[in-house]
């Protein structure tokens, strides 16, 4: 498996992918304005998932993390976290927070495993089913 920056020829399948994976799937002119910030997970060929990483000064945001339903539990969300996490020492960010759906056992075991801490909660904060947020921060 490669972990490499996004390409413009990656937006369908990324699109693809967040349409596989979320209620409110991000349209391909928004990952295609979003593409400098994208990591994607690939192997022979095929994209297996993706990684949204955002920064503002020094603050970084965790936007997406998304595995093709097919292939998870191979260990590449923990790969895409980690090339993010590189990333974001390699830009001298003081911390990067994120927000997952309270439901959402996966992400949040994921993202523990990799040194995030839950640090509050948004009533009703995601709709389409309507649900709580938990906000995650990694110092870094
Ligand atoms: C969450 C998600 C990205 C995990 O991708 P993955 O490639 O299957 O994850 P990995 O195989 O790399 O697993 C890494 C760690 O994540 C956690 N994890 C992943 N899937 C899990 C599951 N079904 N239940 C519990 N923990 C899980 C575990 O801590 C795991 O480490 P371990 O294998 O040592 O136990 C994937 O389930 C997904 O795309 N879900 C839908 C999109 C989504 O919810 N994204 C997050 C938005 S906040």
């Amino acid at each position: 498996m490669v972990i490499r920056d996004a390409r413009q020829e990656d937006i369908p399948a990324i699109a693809a992918l967040e349409s596989a994976c979320f209620s409110d799937p991000w349209p391909e002119d928004f990952i295609g304005r979003w593409l400098e910030k994208i990591l994607v997970a690939e192997k022979d060929g095929r994209l297996l998932g993706y990684a949204a990483l955002s920064d503002v000064l020094d603050e970084g945001s965790l936007d997406s993390v998304a595995v093709d339903p097919a292939f998870r539990r191979m260990g590449t969300a923990d790969a895409l976290l980690e090339a993010v996490l590189d990333r974001a020492r390699e830009r001298k960010l003081t911390f990067v927070t994120l927000e997952a759906r309270a439901g959402n056992g996966a992400a949040i075991a994921l993202y523990a495993k990799h040194g995030f801490v839950q640090v509050g909660r948004r009533t009703n904060y995601y709709e389409r089913p309507r649900e709580d947020a938990i906000l995650m921060t990694l110092v870094l």
